[in-house]
């Protein structure tokens, strides 16, 4: 599957949000590039985090178990189930946030990386 991402400080820098509808669009249009946004493929029984290795991107990580969220993104667009053990709050599934160490996206997926910097996510790393 496809993934298309932007690097979630690179947005708040510019002032966006997760919400912003026409999130990717601005993403496309401005001159961001290399770490910051792109695409690349998810191959099957691949984690996310281990298909932004392959192509080189070095984003966060700790564990690579499931267990201290460091890796966490945020899905904007598509579907990226979770295994049922993984240690975020509901909420913050609900908010679409995933761990990229332990699962993939199932349909073509548009996702922010590097969310550990949300503030409801320093939380939980404090
Ligand atoms: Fe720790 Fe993914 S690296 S939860």
């Amino acid at each position: 599957v496809k993934v298309e991402f932007l690097d979630y400080e690179a947005m708040e820098s510019r002032g966006w949000q997760l919400t912003d509808d026409d999130l990717f669009e601005k993403a496309a249009d401005d001159e961001l590039g290399g770490e910051a946004y792109g695409y690349f493929y998810v191959e099957e029984n691949e984690t996310l985090l281990e298909a932004a290795e392959d192509e080189g991107y070095a984003w966060p990580f700790a564990c690579r178990g499931g267990a201290c969220t460091n890796c966490a993104v945020a899905i904007v667009d598509g579907e990226m189930p979770s295994p049922a053990s993984h240690i975020l709050p509901k909420e913050l599934h609900d908010r679409g946030i995933r761990l990229s160490c332990i699962a993939a996206p199932t349909t073509d997926a548009k996702i922010v990386y590097n969310v550990k910097h949300l503030p409801a996510i320093r939380d939980l790393l404090l």
